[in-house]
């Protein structure tokens, strides 16, 4: 019999995979769906301090490999969030709230919200959104992000990981891995969507903001999320776990994070399109690799990829 158990930090899970945050976690509805199916625990939408309508429609657009999306953080504020995850037990296992401010003070203040209510589980900071207009991606910034998780660690002591933007180059891999390395991150979360990409059909942009800019999903970023998956997986410390996102569609691509190095892996786009009964086909057809394999547990093939 296969075992699907896996550990973040203190806690541990059934199963590895959940979904990503922005997919099927708005609300409440929504959040208890992700409750009630096969995904092992569930990340809320990235919460700001104050409920955000989110950029003009359309925002979001499936298209053959994957989708396109500039939902630019439509979510119902902090308050909201706290108070669903206040009603789930936070035990052996956790869900993940996530946040992202739209300034530094404004992280400061949903972190000290965090800390000063009665939700203690895992933490999930948005360095990362691609479709904020005007804003550009923490996470590219590397002296910002060290100045950011200083400040932070200073005062908060939950469990907390950051989700990150996708790196292209490995000189970026090594510096952004010195600076997380310096820090007691519980977990990263990578791949964010591929930042500022343009879906043309015919002579036409395929969303309203930005005209067109939007962060790409799905299976076009797959070998992205590998590399940045395997590329962190090499380079972290082995207390900062990593959770896997992008590109999955099926059980074969779960197995891949896992290789490659991935504790978790979420699913964004294809949850979008399949709904959260996509997480029983996706352990299935994972239970299944694993079965021909001989694997018994993820453990037996977690980050041991063959090189050449
Ligand atoms: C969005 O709401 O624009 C997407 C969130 C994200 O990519 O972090």
């Amino acid at each position: 019999m296969t075992r699907l158990q896996t550990t973040l930090g203190q806690f541990s899970f059934d199963s590895c995979v959940m979904n990503a945050s922005g997919v099927h976690c708005y609300d409440r509805t929504e959040l208890d769906d992700l409750r009630a199916s096969k995904a092992t625990t569930f990340v809320t939408k990235s919460a700001t301090l104050n409920p955000r309508e989110g950029n003009p429609t359309p925002r979001y657009k499936a298209v053959p490999l994957g989708s396109i999306n500039s939902m630019g953080l439509p979510n119902l504020g902090i308050d909201y969030y706290l108070d669903y995850l206040e009603t789930v037990e936070v035990g052996e296992s956790s869900p993940f709230l996530s946040v992202t401010g739209l300034s530094r003070e404004e992280t400061h203040t949903l972190l000290r919200k965090i800390q000063s209510s009665s939700y203690n589980g895992l933490v999930e900071l948005n360095l990362s959104c691609p479709n904020l207009i005007g804003k550009p991606q923490l996470g590219y910034d590397t002296e910002g992000v060290n100045d950011l998780l200083t400040e932070v660690f200073a005062y908060f002591d939950q469990p907390l990981g950051v989700k990150l933007p996708p790196y292209f180059d490995l000189t970026h891999f090594d510096q952004i891995a010195e600076v997380l390395n310096q820090f007691p991150l519980t977990f990263v979360n990578t791949v964010n969507s591929i930042g500022n990409a343009l879906y043309i059909e015919d002579e036409t942009v395929a969303i309203k903001p930005k005209n067109g800019f939007g962060g790409l999903g799905g299976s076009y970023i797959k070998p992205t999320a590998l590399a940045n998956v395997h590329a962190f997986y090499q380079r972290l410390k082995p207390s900062i776990a990593i959770i896997g996102t992008g590109g999955v569609t099926s059980g074969r691509d779960v197995f891949e994070h896992i290789l490659c190095g991935a504790r978790l892996v979420q699913v964004g786009t294809a949850l979008q399109e399949e709904g959260p009964a996509i997480f029983d086909r996706l352990e299935a057809e994972l239970r299944s690799i694993m079965a021909e394999k001989g694997y018994e547990c993820l453990d037996d093939f977690r980050g041991k990829l063959h090189y050449l």
